[in-house]
């Protein structure tokens, strides 16, 4: 059976407007409780090491006055896992980081990392916080991801929302569609993200039904400068999640 389907709703770069004139405005935490309201299933934060966007205090209002789960997508630095620990967010996403890079720009290293993934997951874990590891589409990194067992695998699209033909993202579907059954066969959670927009989303899930969860930022970011966030959010769950909204269970 398929599992049901989630849009996770990033909103880093509303912080990153914040961040780039030091001004209190605009509130990612705001623009969090519009998505909520208007269908987002989780929101998502990367607390950056070098805090570029969203900052301690946000997550802490986020975790205060969120309804939905809050996802904090994080490195394996200390200090984050500590925090990560000490906040106790429902899921977290562990994700490599380098200072230089515009955005998460590819998978984790789970071959070099592996004592310290391990290490953070079982403590992230232990304290009831549900991890997923961002991973490549590669056969490697899911088996590596398998062993060490998180909740659920991130599948990092960038290559499939990159390219530049119709061979390479036939192809990057591929590997992406190989990737979640491997990961779904081990029972681990399938969840994709990075570069996806309102007109490649529908065709990935199309190809890969086994995508649970999708975490859109940029995207919706964009969209909401013309239309609003209540309203950028309604579209992009319309195509993540098409169909009636499920009863929440009683
Ligand atoms: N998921 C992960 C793990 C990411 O690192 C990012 C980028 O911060 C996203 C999803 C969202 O990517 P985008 O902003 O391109 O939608």
């Amino acid at each position: 059976m398929l599992p049901p389907r989630e849009l996770g709703v990033n909103v880093d770069h509303v912080a990153t407007l914040r961040a780039q004139r030091g001004t209190p405005y605009p509130d990612p935490v705001a623009a969090a409780l519009l998505a909520a309201e208007a269908g987002a299933d989780n929101i998502t934060v990367h607390l950056r090491e070098d805090r570029r966007h969203i900052q301690e205090y946000d997550v802490r209002r986020l975790l205060e006055l969120l309804e939905i789960p809050l996802n904090l997508e994080m490195s394996l630095d200390p200090g984050i896992v500590s925090f990560a620990l000490a906040s106790a967010p429902a899921r977290c996403c562990l994700v490599p980081e380098r200072r230089e890079e515009r955005t998460t720009e590819g998978g984790l290293d789970l071959a070099r990392d592996e004592a310290r993934l391990r290490d953070a997951l079982e403590r992230l874990s232990t304290a009831g916080i549900a991890v997923s590891l961002f991973i490549d589409p590669e056969p490697e990194a899911v088996e590596r991801a398998a062993v060490l067992r998180p909740r659920a695998v991130e599948i990092h699209t960038g290559r499939y929302a990159n390219a530049a033909d119709e061979k390479t993202r036939a192809l990057a579907l591929a590997e992406i569609a190989s990737a979640a059954r491997r990961a779904a066969e081990a029972g681990l959670e399938v969840h994709a993200g990075h570069g996806l927009h309102y007109r490649n989303v529908e065709p990935l899930l199309a190809a890969v039904p086994l995508i649970g969860a999708c975490n859109i930022g940029h995207a919706v970011v964009a969209r909401a400068l013309f239309v609003g966030f209540p309203e950028a959010v309604r579209e992009m769950r319309a195509l993540v999640c098409p169909g009636p909204r499920p009863e929440p269970a009683a």
